[in-house]
């Protein structure tokens, strides 16, 4: 199929790539030309294992190109939109300017015939606004709503091979065709067994921030628990064992730690309570402030920690922290708990020494205020505490005998609960998890 991949950030820049690498003819079109340029040379803008492989091999085949110019979109029939919805500067709904800019210019370049496929994050209803504004401004174009649930880190595998499909289509005819034909670009994930659930625009737009409400939710939920098992000395991650052996629970997203950050999970989560409340349902979803507000408490407790570690004073202390990037596998730090117990520890006076295998240079934008060092040996090298919020298999994989000679103090918190407490103690260390 000959496709346009309107938005080259972390989904459309995977998007083209992954499409190409699956046989489609795909041109990438984004406003930032330095984006554009890098892409063009077949390198991506950000840390995406799996990524530089089948971009490198797509753009070098020429299946796959990338312009700043939208007017390459009419070589396509089928046009993905994969634009950023991040939260708005003023309040916790999205911001939808991004993806409204993205169709207007769009539809000038679109014939009748054409489906655009919409992959971005939406706030429910906007998929059927849009259609109505398509069918003035490009008469004959199909509208499909198509969200994505690419995790990062795992994004080429999450798009090549989902989960699961939903196709959002309007009723009829027009519906029928949209769905054959992203069944068609999607062949080899369907001969693989991947459902594919067809349903309304609303339905497939909720199923979205549904299922990163449910996760959030599973997060919280743990962390939570964690909360009551530091005043009662039980141990979260004990726990979390003991329920997630019910396949009704499951123990996946029931790590407690110093909870979710990232560019999806928590202004997705802001974004639909926003919407829930324009919609009068604002009741409904009212669970979700709490979400919100158990996961930002985890923040302060690790800050909290890390303070009683130092005995109440940080002004001049050594803190070097493990971590920087949302999760492992990521250079991303956007909303990155890390980030923020960082910055928090540095306004309070403490000397943070930080490292991350892939997010120093992410980080360094938006904190330049902080020490960065490449090794983990240099990281660590005085620290009075260590503290560890991104469980890298690198830092998980420390000898603790050998690390105890570099610090000025066998102090660890692990915000994420990673660690072998046992074999930390028994090295000498003051081990403090989260609920443990
Ligand atoms: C998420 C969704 O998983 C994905 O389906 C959607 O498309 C985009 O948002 P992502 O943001 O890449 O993906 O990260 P994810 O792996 O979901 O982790 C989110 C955050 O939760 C991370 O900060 C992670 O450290 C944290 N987390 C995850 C926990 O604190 N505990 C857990 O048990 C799992």
């Amino acid at each position: 199929m000959r496709i346009s991949v309107i938005g080259c950030g972390y989904l459309g820049a995977v998007h083209a790539a992954a499409m190409a690498e699956l046989g489609h003819d795909v041109v990438g079109v984004d406003v930032d030309e330095a984006k554009i340029a890098l892409l063009a040379a077949g390198k991506p803008p950000f840390f995406e294992p799996g990524l530089p492989e089948i971009l490198a091999s797509s753009v070098a085949s020429g299946r796959l190109r990338f312009t700043t110019d939208i007017s390459a979109a009419a070589q396509a029939d089928v046009h993905f939109v994969a634009v950023g919805t991040p939260q708005s500067a003023d309040s916790y709904a999205a911001d939808l300017r991004f993806v409204d800019a993205a169709f207007r210019s769009l539809a000038e370049h679109i014939k009748p015939g054409d489906l655009v496929v919409g992959k971005s994050t939406v706030p429910v209803g906007t998929a059927a606004r849009l259609a109505e504004e398509l069918a003035v401004a490009a008469p004959g174009v199909t509208l499909v709503w198509n969200p994505e649930f690419l995790r990062e880190g795992f994004a080429v595998q999450d798009t090549v091979a989902p989960d699961r499909l939903v196709y959002g289509v309007p009723e009829g005819e027009a519906g029928e065709r949209a769905a054959r034909i992203l069944d068609h670009i999607y062949a080899s994930a369907l001969a693989a067994g991947t459902p594919v659930i067809v349903s309304d625009y609303a339905t497939s737009e909720l199923v979205k921030v549904a299922a990163n409400a449910f996760l959030a939710t599973k997060i919280s939920f743990i962390n939570a628990m964690a909360e009551i098992a530091e005043v009662t000395g039980a141990d979260v991650t004990k726990l979390a064992d003991a329920i997630g052996h019910d396949k009704r629970i499951g123990r996946r997203f029931l790590n407690a730690g110093v909870g979710f950050g990232g560019g999806c999970l928590p202004k997705d989560i802001r974004a639909f309570t926003a919407r829930a409340r324009e919609l009068g349902k604002g009741e409904s979803i009212a669970f979700l402030d709490e979400i919100d507000k158990i996961n930002l408490r985890r923040r302060s407790r690790v800050v909290e920690l890390v303070t009683q570690e130092l005995g109440g004073e940080l002004a001049g202390k050594r803190v070097a922290m493990l971590g920087l990037a949302f999760k492992p596998h990521s250079d991303d730090v956007r909303d990155s708990p890390a980030l923020e117990v960082a910055l928090r520890l540095v306004e309070a006076g403490a000397d943070v020494v930080a490292t991350d295998p892939q997010a120093i240079e992410s980080a360094r934008l938006r904190a330049p205020m902080l020490t960065y060092k490449r090794s983990v040996e240099q990281t660590l090298r005085g620290a009075d505490v260590v503290v560890l919020l991104t469980e890298w298999p690198e830092f998980v994989g420390l000898d603790p005998e050998q690390v105890g000679e570099l610090v000025a103090e066998k102090r660890i918190i692990d915000g994420r609960n990673s660690l072998d407490q046992a074999r930390w103690r028994s090295a000498g260390w003051r081990y403090t998890g989260l609920g443990r």
